[in-house]
Parts: structure tokens; C-alpha cells; sequence
């Protein structure tokens, strides 16, 4: 099946990601034209337990896919009969999650007869911030932010990537689920965090900023929720619920403050000109002020996935398969498994 399509660039793709606690579904189009983009969200399933639960995410997908997919195909008034590719991701995720929308995606493709293409989520996440931008996908640092990774990543082009640096232990993302679950707020934390933070004082309490100059582009969050647990022993039950916003903000500010730093001493060390940001945690609107006036000020060159493909979303999916399919990248084979722990593919290796 691959390279039976003519590369013109006006393919359609259905693109499928299941890989932790939304089912999404999305028809995408040519360089990056959206038609649909629909996620269905587990949250209020997995709330009660304070954290997703596999097996009822698996379940949940199972029961959302198809009112996901044929929301997408009306929604973008494209019929099955008019998909050139689909697409799905392989991993990294939860392993029975990610088996109902891969073997959905497999599924559709067979039937079809057209090409399937299983795609990297980390990849996915790192091409977002190009998704509809004339230009098309530029070189520069990638951050990607979510609640399962935090890495830099130098990025010359779609399939060409460096690892510069990522965590060592905790992600940005469970920094901010862990530090809201000590404080009470409910799953997923960051939001949460977020909302609250708006009305605190960032300045009201002061978090290590580890590894923030550190000289090497890792990060270490788990001593932050560490702090935050001697902090609230210290303050006792009464003054920290009173000071919620002012431990929302402060803790906020660390994280926002390491990821601006270590962003932007990646992007000199590389002598890149811009940062391409991504991952759940680029809807943060602190970190999001932060990186604009750090950017403006250095002027480097800022781009985010829009706040809709920031966190899990299948449009991100169907734009990396679309851009490696214009690459001439084949399609790939049925019978391949898909990968909890998939790396992104790195063209170079280590930093
Ligand atoms: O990219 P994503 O949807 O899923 C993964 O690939 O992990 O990221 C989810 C993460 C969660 O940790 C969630 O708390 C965080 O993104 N997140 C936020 C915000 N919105 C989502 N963290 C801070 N502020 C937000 N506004
Ligand atoms: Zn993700």
C-alpha cells in the first residue's frame, strides 16, 4: 500500500489517539487544515480514585470510539470513502488504551484499503506548534511538557531530532497532579492549580528551583512535591487551606520559572532561533507569560500548540502522519505492536 498515493498535499487523514484518558478523534487535512477535532474526556470516570485507572480508561475507550469517530467524520462532512490514510497513535501510554484506538485505526485502514500510519504521541506533541502555520514545521528547541514527560529537544526538521535534556525523575505535569493532590484539589491537578494561582501571591512562599543551573538541560521536579509536604506538616491543616491560592501561585511560579530557564538556555546553546512549546502543561497561563516575555526579550522566536492541541488531541496525530507521508515515510505495517514505553525516534543520539 505505500506509495500508491500521489504526494500532491491534499490528502485527508481520520487520526486516532488513545493513549491515556481521552478518546479523540480527528480528520485533518493537506498541511495541517483541521476539519475536525473532537476529544472525548474521561475525567469525571477517573476523579473519584485521584488519578486514571487503567482498566476503566481502556473500557472508556472502548464505549466513546465510534460516537468519537462518527462525530469527527460529521463534524468535517468527509465521508469514510474520502480518507486517503489513517492514522493512530503506538505509544508512549497506557498499554490497554493504547490497543483500542490502534487496533480501531488498523481496523479502518484494512477495510478501506488505504495506508495506515502509527504515530509517535511525543512526536505528535512536538510537531503541534506548526499545525496550520503557513510555514510549516521550522526548526528549534521543542519543549514538551505533559504529564507523563518533560524534555527539550533540538528539532531541524519533521523525523530530525536531538535529545538536548529531560526529567530525572517527575514531569512537569505530575509535579503539578502531585502538589494539587497534597493540597485536596481534585484530578487532574493542573487546571486547578492554575484557576487558583490567578488569585495568590507568588511570592508568598519560596520552592527550590533544582537543576536550574544545573549547566546540562535536565530537569528534577520531585523535590518540589517533596518541599510542599514539609510545608503543609509545618503550616498545619488550618493555615494552608486559608492560604490555598498563595501555595497554588508559589508553587506554580518554581515550575514556571525552572522550564523558562532551562528553555531558553537551551535555545542559546543551540543558537536556534526559536522555541516550539508543548504538552498539557503549555495551557499553564503562567508559564505561557512567562515564555512570551522571556522570548520577546531574547528575541527568540515563540511558538505554542494552541491551547486545544496542547493537551491529548488526535489533530496532532494526523498532522504527523500527513507530514511524514509527504515525506515519502512509509506506511506502517498491520501486524506491528503498539509500545508503552515508545522513545521519540532521535536521529542523533544523546546530547
Ligand atoms: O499532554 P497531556 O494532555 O497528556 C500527557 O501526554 O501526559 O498533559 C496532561 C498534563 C496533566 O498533568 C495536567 O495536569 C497538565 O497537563 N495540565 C496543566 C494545565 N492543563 C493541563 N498543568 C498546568 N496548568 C494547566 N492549565
Ligand atoms: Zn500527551
Amino acid at each position: 500500500m505505500p506509495g500508491v498515493l500521489p504526494q500532491t498535499g491534499g490528502e485527508t487523514v481520520l487520526a486516532l489517539e488513545t493513549s491515556c484518558d481521552e478518546t479523540a478523534a480527528a480528520v485533518v487535512r493537506g498541511t495541517g487544515e483541521i476539519l475536525a477535532n473532537v476529544v472525548s474526556s474521561q475525567i469525571a470516570v477517573h476523579r473519584p480514585h485521584g488519578g486514571v485507572v487503567p482498566e476503566l480508561a481502556s473500557r472508556e475507550h472502548n464505549l466513546a470510539m465510534v460516537p468519537v469517530v462518527r462525530r469527527a467524520l460529521e463534524e468535517s462532512r468527509v465521508q469514510l470513502r474520502d480518507l486517503h490514510l489513517i492514522a493512530a497513535t503506538a505509544g508512549p501510554g497506557l498499554a490497554s488504551s493504547l490497543l483500542i484506538g490502534n487496533t480501531a485505526g488498523k481496523t479502518l485502514a484494512l477495510s478501506l484499503g488505504v495506508p495506515f500510519y502509527a504515530v509517535n504521541h511525543l512526536e505528535g506533541h512536538l510537531l503541534s506548534p506548526f499545525i496550520g502555520e503557513a510555514d510549516g514545521v521550522q526548526s528549534g528547541v521543542g519543549l514538551i511538557v505533559s504529564g507523563g514527560h518533560t524534555m527539550l529537544v533540538e528539532l531541524r526538521g519533521v523525523g530530525d531530532y536531538r535529545l538536548l535534556g529531560a526529567t530525572r525523575d517527575d514531569a512537569a505535569g505530575e509535579a503539578f497532579d502531585k502538589g494539587a493532590k497534597l493540597l485536596g484539589l481534585p484530578y487532574p491537578g493542573g487546571p486547578e492549580m492554575d484557576r487558583r494561582a490567578r488569585f495568590g501571591d507568588a511570592c508568598a512562599f519560596d520552592f527550590p528551583r533544582s537543576m536550574v543551573d544545573s549547566g546540562d538541560h535536565d530537569f528534577s521536579f520531585s523535590g518540589l512535591k517533596t518541599s510542599l509536604r514539609y510545608l503543609l506538616d509545618k503550616l498545619g491543616a488550618e493555615e494552608w487551606e486559608s492560604r490555598l491560592n498563595d501555595l497554588c501561585a508559589s508553587y506554580q511560579a518554581a515550575i514556571v520559572e525552572i522550564l523558562t530557564r532551562k528553555a531558553l538556555a537551551a535555545v542559546r546553546s543551540t543558537g536556534l532561533p526559536r522555541l516550539a512549546v508543548s504538552g498539557g502543561v503549555s495551557r499553564n497561563s503562567a508559564l505561557r507569560e512567562s515564555l512570551a516575555s522571556a522570548c520577546r526579550e531574547a528575541g527568540v522566536d515563540l511558538r505554542m500548540a494552541p491551547a486545544e492541541m496542547a493537551t491529548d488531541n488526535a489533530a496532532m496525530i494526523g498532522y504527523a502522519a500527513l507530514l511524514k507521508y509527504r515525506s515519502g515515510q512509509p506506511a506502517s505495517d498491520l501486524s506491528l505492536d503498539i509500545d508503552p514505553n515508545l522513545p521519540l525516534p532521535l536521529s542523533v543520539e544523546g546530547p
